[in-house]
Order: structure tokens, then sequence, then C-alpha cells
């Protein structure tokens, strides 16, 4: 039967699901732009030591703060063409998205830039260009455009022509090239100005000034200078200015940035004639890569606008810069606070994840502990469920077991008791044939009484064996009913009449009473007369002589059943006796009284067997009846349960055994007139026959007492102190061995011999009777020989223990304890002797006395000292005074009278009296030849 349970997920699964559970909203949660998100722009600058460099840096920062997912890697050649190479190659190895590049010097830097571009990765070209077409967009001003504005706002300022003094940049550096290209264009509609040689200045405020230095005179002849940026611009003032040149050179100037000492600045306070503004362009930078990896839309040349910074304008510049400037700084303070703001927020939302995180961890873990839960409980309740099953079963089969043990002992029991119920039969059968075998001629009125009894005892054992071939027959369904129609109250009437002689003889008032004349029923006779006539046997053996029997037969017309009641006002059962009447094993207190309660058990089953019933009710002291109904009609038999003929009457053989055992009753009580012995045996035997075989047998030699059960034998040992006791076992009430325990431990009876009698013949169970303190155990069936052969031993030796207190020279000798007598006769023969010899000398001393102080009765005292010493107490205080005085006579030391008052005389003349007749010869002739006494 094993039961295949559903599989259930193992841990480790359900650990899986949890870590997926609380991983996978982390993972959404933490969705910040990833590294594949963010875009990475590497910035290659040639050099940013200057404020313009400082400028660009600021504006793609500015740029950059609008995308938070932008990072910029940022690398400062500073102003070398090989430094440049290497860093665009790191950062094409840093594996950036896109390469601003603003190229130190065109030539040397392009291959690189190819390189970068050739491999997929856009490059956008800053302010200085590379000398090919391989970049994916510029931002910058138009450099050709400036030099040519600046061209002509020269020729503008010097109308009657002059020289004209360049301070270039690098010259490899594409702005250095367009810017000259451009002014040296504008300049060639004006013939009457004439170009220097120009300074190379390399963009550098430190070598334009060095280099100016250098050429001051050529500088200070100039008439206008034109610097290719602001910085290179203010080193040739201060240079020019510091040789105090008396005719300062106008000064043009590029760049145009806002700030102290820059290019508007300048112009403000007159160091610059102009200045032309050269956007950088790193805001537009930041700006288009954006949307060149974001595939949107862009131009690839980003020209972005000059104007020219002078005079006319500076003031408003200086404020739009100003204003802007504050702008920007505003910008960059809001940049600021939303970066503090930003960071607050990632903390905040770090924060959050962690509490949602934990969250749904709490919810998952706890919804996980609620699932284990249910499973737990769910598996704990199948297990239950299982165990209380197994338990069940379990239960089951104790219980199967209990019952068929208790089955089984009951059936031991009953084959036990059934023995036993034969072994007293038998026992008398064969007692009596022994008898008359060895002593009786026929003829003789002992000889028709042993007859009698054998031929009684053996009807009884007839009724035994039929009854349980009844049951055999029941048990194996081999008993059937065969019931055809009559009248119940002739059947009965003929059952009934059976008894009318015992009645008549133990004085019984027997009566039939029946309402109905007549009462049709269809019964089976061979068995209901078996119902009757062992209901009416068991009245006539519990009820006593002069007690009352009533059968009544009537019609319960309501329930169609006729009902019969057999009443009488006998001894009655307890409750407990009553609730098992009906048990087939079940033996009551009133066992063999009963039989073995095979007799009501089997009514039972024949009345059932007609589909009726039998009740029973009973009241100790009060009397027993029994109230059976059967259904009329024929309705309620089968067909095969039926047969067509008038029922017959009671069988002449049941009639004779129940007749016989309801007159033993009667018989017992007839005592004959007993001959009077000396010894006494008091016969405690609950079956009739058996009590009265006994006593019988033992009346020819001795005193015969008897009792019907234990109670009856314990009060009758006690108030007559029998010499023997002979006690079956099994008794209601109070039996055989309890019996003899409490005698041998009653300081009144404790001397008496008991023999126990019984059936019961195994070792354990003798051990048993004998440890009682028992002094024989006779088994049944047993020899009416060996049983007065074992009375007669018992008593002798009994008669034996006397001799040995008597023979003793003394009497202090005679009450030693002498070995195989009952610790407790001991003890009270120690106690007895004690009192006396203390009180020896009061002449009052007697039995009342002595019995008072042993705590017995005059009579107990009596029949017990008799019993072991074999003499009165009386006769024994008058040995133990005499046999004193003699000791003391022959001791000389008192006077005769002293002596006599001495052991308890009253007086001296007493005293001699008793002696002479005790020993023949006077105390003092005693004392002159004690061996003169007899
Ligand atoms: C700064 C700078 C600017 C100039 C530009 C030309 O380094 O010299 O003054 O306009 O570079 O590339």
């Amino acid at each position: 039967m094993h039961k295949q349970y559903h599989q259930h997920p193992t841990l480790t699964t359900h650990l899986k699901a949890v870590v997926m559970l609380i991983c996978v909203p982390l993972l959404l949660f933490s969705c910040q732009p990833s590294l594949k998100d963010t875009i990475v722009i590497g910035f290659s600058q040639c050099v940013d030591d200057d404020d313009w460099r400082q400028t660009m840096y600021f504006e793609m920062q500015k740029e950059l703060a609008f995308y938070p997912n932008v990072k910029l890697i940022y690398k400062n050649a500073d102003a070398s063409n090989e430094q440049q190479i290497e860093d665009i190659k790191a950062l094409r190895e840093a594996g950036i998205d896109i390469l601003i590049v603003s190229p130190n010097e065109a030539q040397p830097i392009t291959p690189i830039v190819e390189e970068v571009y050739r491999s997929g990765i856009p490059v956008i070209v800053v302010d200085r260009k590379i000398s090919s077409d391989n970049y994916t967009a510029y931002v910058g001003a138009d450099n050709y455009e400036i030099g040519n504005i600046a061209g002509a706002y020269a020729a503008n300022l010097l109308p009657e022509g002059g020289k004209i003094l360049e301070v270039t940049g690098l010259p490899g550096s594409t702005p250095a090239q367009d810017r000259h290209q451009g002014f040296v264009d504008a300049l060639k509609n004006f013939p009457e100005l004439r170009l220097m040689n120009a300074i190379n200045g390399q963009w550098k405020e430190e070598v334009a000034r060095e280099e100016i230095r250098q050429h001051l005179k050529k500088a200070q002849e100039a008439d206008l200078i034109f610097a290719f940026n602001d910085m290179m611009a203010r080193a040739t003032h201060q240079v020019l200015d510091a040789a105090q040149t008396e005719d300062m050179p106008l000064l043009l100037g590029i760049d145009g940035l806002f700030g102290p000492r820059l290019g508007i600045e300048m112009v403000n306070n007159g160091i610059l004639d102009a200045t032309f503004l050269y956007p950088t362009g790193g805001d537009k930078a930041i700006e288009l890569a954006v949307n060149i990896l974001e595939g949107k839309p862009y131009d690839k040349e980003n020209i972005l606008q000059t104007t020219v910074i002078d005079q006319s304008n500076v003031k408003i510049i200086k404020s739009q810069a100003e204003k802007i400037y504050e702008q920007q700084q505003d910008i960059v303070n809001q940049q600021n606070a939303i970066q503090e703001q930003l960071a607050v927020y990632q903390n905040q939302r770090t924060l959050l994840y962690v509490v949602i995180s934990s969250l749904v961890a709490a919810i998952v873990l706890g919804a996980y502990a609620l699932y284990s839960l249910k499973e737990k409980l769910e598996t704990n309740r199948q297990l239950k469920s299982k165990n209380e099953e197994i338990l069940k079963q379990r239960n089951q089969i104790m219980q199967l077991a209990q019952e068929t043990e208790e089955a089984n002992q009951a059936k031991f029991r009953f084959f036990t008791d059934i023995s036993h119920e034969f072994r007293t039969p038998i026992t008398l059968i064969l007692t009596s044939i022994e008898d008359i075998l060895e002593n009786e001629s026929p003829g003789s009125a002992l000889f028709h009484k042993d007859i009698h009894l054998i031929k009684r005892n053996a009807t009884r054992l007839l009724r035994l064996v039929s009854q349980l071939l009844d049951f055999r027959r029941i048990e194996h369904g081999k008993m059937e009913l065969k019931a055809s129609s009559g009248d119940l109250v002739t059947f009965i009437q003929e059952i009934f009449s059976a008894f009318e002689g015992t009645a008549a003889k133990r004085n019984i008032d027997y009566q039939l009473v029946s309402i109905e004349p007549r009462l049709e029923l269809w019964f089976d006779g061979s068995m209901l007369d078996k119902v009757f006539f062992n209901l009416l046997s068991n009245a006539f053996k519990f009820t006593a002589d002069g007690g009352k029997i009533v059968v009544m037969i009537e019609q319960d017309t309501e329930n169609r059943m006729a009902r019969v009641l057999i009443k009488d006002n006998g001894r009655g059962m307890s409750q407990e006796h009553v609730a098992h009447a009906f048990e087939r094993f079940y033996q009551g207190e009133q066992n063999s009284s009963m039989g073995t309660g095979l007799g009501l058990s089997l009514s039972r089953e024949l009345i059932q067997m007609h589909h009726g019933a039998i009740r029973i009710d009973s009241e100790p002291g009060r009397g027993t009846s029994f109230e059976i109904k059967l259904p009329l009609g024929k309705a309620h038999l089968k067909e095969k349960e039926r047969i067509e003929r008038v029922s017959g009457s009671s069988s002449a053989q049941l009639r004779s055994i129940y007749e016989e055992e309801a007159y033993e009753k009667e018989e017992i009580f007839t005592e004959e007139k007993q001959p009077s012995h000396e010894t006494s045996i008091l016969v405690v035997e609950d079956n009739v026959e058996l009590r009265k075989f006994l006593v019988s047998k033992l009346q020819a030699h001795y005193q015969v007492l008897h009792a019907a059960d234990g109670d009856q034998g314990l009060s009758i040992a006690f108030d007559e102190v029998p010499d023997l006791i002979i006690s079956d076992i099994m008794m209601p009430g109070t039996d055989g061995i309890r019996l003899a325990k409490i005698l041998k431990t009653d300081l009144r009876t404790s001397h008496i011999p008991v023999i126990l009698l019984t059936a019961r013949d195994t070792t354990e169970q003798q051990v048993e009777g004998l440890q009682t303190g028992a002094d024989a155990y006779i088994v049944k069936p047993f020899h009416t020989k060996y049983l007065m052969a074992r009375i007669r031993q018992l008593l002798q030796s009994r008669e034996l223990l006397r001799q040995h207190y008597l023979g003793k020279a003394s009497v202090a000798e005679a009450l030693e304890i002498p070995k195989g007598v009952n610790k407790l006769d001991n003890e009270f023969l120690d106690n007895f002797k004690a009192i006396v010899d203390q009180k020896l000398s009061d002449p009052e001393l007697n039995v009342n006395e002595i019995a008072k102080e042993v705590g017995l009765s005059r009579v107990q005292l009596y029949r017990k000292v008799k019993a072991l010493l074999d003499f009165s107490v009386n006769d024994y205080i008058k040995q133990l005074r005499l046999t004193k005085a003699k000791t003391l006579l022959l001791q000389q030391e008192l006077s005769i009278s002293e002596i006599a008052y001495e052991v308890g005389f009253s007086s001296p003349a007493y005293f001699s009296t008793v002696f002479k007749s005790e020993f023949q010869i006077s105390p003092s002739e005693y004392i002159r030849s004690p061996s003169s006494a007899t």
C-alpha cells in the first residue's frame, strides 16, 4: 500500500527561484546608462596653457552638462606633434566612440587622424585642420575670411599707405596659413601698403615677446602690426611700450576673448585697435559629436561666425559678453546645483532601489516561507493521517489479538472448567464403586445409596455431554430449527409436572399460571424442552426448601408474542453475574451450582433460533426471574425452519436428568444423626453431592461439620475450632486458597491442619495451595481410602507434636520451639508459657485471665491448647505447678508450705492433696524418696 506523494521541488530549486526574484527587480531598477549606453568622446587638444584653449574646454564642459550619458576623455599634447599622435592612439585604444581633435600642425597629425577615421570612428576636427578631407566634420571659424577682413580693416586704418608687420602662429598650422593668405589677398588691392617680413610667434606670448624684442626696430618701424592672436598682440604691445616707442604702430589681434587682459578688454582700454572674434566652437563640437553618434543629420563643415571688435562696438560687445559671462556663470551654478541634486537623487534612487529590493525580497521570502509552511503543513497533515491510519490499524490488530487471546483464554477456561465439572461426578462414581467393591453387600442400605449416587452422577455427565454436543452442533450450523405448530401451554405443563414431586417433597410453593387455556405457537419441542427443563431445574437448585417457584404463560397481543416467566424467590444473583449469565464461558460465583454456565448460554441460543428473546432479572437474596418471549404465527420463520407436524412432548431422558438434579437439594439437607466422636472435622465444599458424600464417609469416624462455601466455612472454623478442615478450592465467595490463608494466619485457627481438595492438578497450582500453609493437597478424583489415610496421618502428626512437648523433662524444655510448627503457633506457645510461668504463684490464675491476655475466647484458647498440647488449660497449669513444686522440693531451700504458695496453691493442705493424687506420695515423702513418685 505504498502511496506515491507528489514530487516536491528541491531546496536548490526554491533558492534559485528566490535569488531570481530578488535580483531581477534590482537589475531593472539599476537602469542607469550602462557602459554600452554611455557615449565616450575622446578629445585630443594640441595645447592648453592659454585662455582661448581654456575657454574651449569650458564651453565643452558646459555643453556636456546637458548630456549626462556622455563621457569625455581629454588629452593635452602640449604643442608636440609626437605627443598628439600618441594621445590619439591611446584614445582609440580606450574604445572611444568619436574623436575630437585640434591638430597641433596639419601635416604630422593627418595620418593618425585618417587612420582613426578609416577604422570607423567618426572624427571631428576643430579649430586647426588636417591636410586631408578624411574626417567626419569640422567646427571652427573661417581663418581665411578672418585674415581677409583683417586685411581690409588694416587698409582702412592706413588710407595713405604704410608698412605692416605680421606676427604669425605656427607656420605648419592651418589658421596661421589661412589667416596669412586671407590678409595678403586683402592687401593686394592696396599697393601703397607694404608687408614687412613676418615674425613667427608660434601662437605663444613668450615666443612673440622674445621675437619682437629681437626685431624691435623692425616692429617700431611698422605702421601696423597684425598679431595672429591677442596673446601675441599683448606681448608685442608690452615690448614696444617697454621700449618707449614714440610712434606706436596700430595693433590688431585675433580671438576677442572676454576677460581681464584679454582681447575685448585690450580693445576697450586702447591697447588694441581691433580684434577679430575667433569662437572656440567647444560647445558646438560636443553637440555635433552627439548628433553624429545618435545618427542625426549634420553638416560636415560647420563654420563659426566672426566679427570685428573695435572702438565702435567694444562697449556693447563687452557688456553683452559680461551678460553672457554672467549667464554662463548662472548656468554653471545651476548645473552645479543640478549635479548636486542629481547626486542626491542618485543616492535617494539607490536607497529607494535598496528599499524596494528589500521589500521585494521580503515579500518573496515571505511568500516562500508561506509556501514552505503550507507545504510543510500539508506534508504534516498527510503524515498525521497516515500515522493515524497506522495507529488505527495497529489498534485493530491489537484488539483482534486481544480478542483472539481472550477467546482462547475463554475456551481454555471453558475446557478447564468443563473437565472440573466432569471430575466431581466421576469422583463420586469412582468412590462409590470403590466402597461397593470393598465393603458393601448388595441389598444393604449403603449399597443402595451408592448405586443411586452413581446413577445420578452418570446422568449428570450425560447432561453435560449432550449440552456440549448441542453447542458443537450450533457452532457448526448443524443445529437447525424445525418448528411446527403446537400448544405451548400443554408443552410447558408437561415439563412443569416433572418437578411437581420434588416440589412437594421440598415443600416448595410451585405454581403454573396461564391466562390462556391454549396458546398456539410455532416451536421446536426438542429445543424448547431443553430450555424449560434447564430453567426450572435452576430455579429448584437455587430455591430453599419451603420457597416459591412460579411459571407464568401469557400472550402479548400487541407485540404478537408469547411470554413465559419463570420466577423463584431463591438466593438470586449479583448484578455482575446477571450481566454475564448468558455467556457460554463465563463462570459466575455460583459456578458448580450453575453448571458451567452452559445451560443458560445454550438456552439463549435455542431461543434466538426461535427468533425470540430471553431476559434475566435477579437480585441477591430476593430471587431470580427469567422472561422468554417467542413470536406468534409463522411469518418470522423461513420455509426450511418449518415442519408440518404436531410439536412433540418433552423427552423422557431430559425429564429424568433435570428431575434428579432438582431433587438433590432436598436430600442433602436431610442430615443423619452423627455419632459423637472426639475429633471434629469441618468439610467446606460447594458441590452438594460431594459435600454429602464426604460427610457420610467421615461421619463413621469423626464428628463432622460442613459448610457450603468459604465464608460459611470460616465462620464455623472460628466458632468451633475443629481438629481438621477439608476444603474445596473453587468455591463461590472465599475460595479454598484464601480460606487456608486466613485460617493459617489467624491465631484462633492457625494450628488446625487443612486439606485442600480440588480438580486443579498442575504442579504450580498444588504449590500455590501449599504455600498458603495448607497441610495437604488432594486432587479430584481421589480415592476415599487415600483421603481417610491422609486425615489420619495429619491428626497423628499433631499427636506426635503433642508428645514432643510433653516428653520434655521440664516445662521450659517442653515449650522450646519444635521444627515444623507454624510460626504463629510457636509465638502463641511462647506467649502462653510466659504468661503461665509469670503468674504461676497466683492461685487465681485461670483460663479467662490467660484468654484475655493472648486475645482469644475461652473456648478458642481451650481448643487451641488442647490441640497443641493435649491438655486443658487448667490441667496444664496444674501440671506446671506440680512440676515446679517437684523441683523446689528437691532443692530443699523452702518449706513445703512456702513451696505450696510459691507454685500458686491456695493452701499447703490443698497442695498436698493434689500432689498425692497425682504422684501417689505426699510432698514430704517425695523429699525423702523422689524416685518413688509415679
Ligand atoms: C590659441 C591660439 C589662438 C588662435 C588659435 C589658432 O592656442 O593661438 O590664439 O586663434 O590658437 O589655432
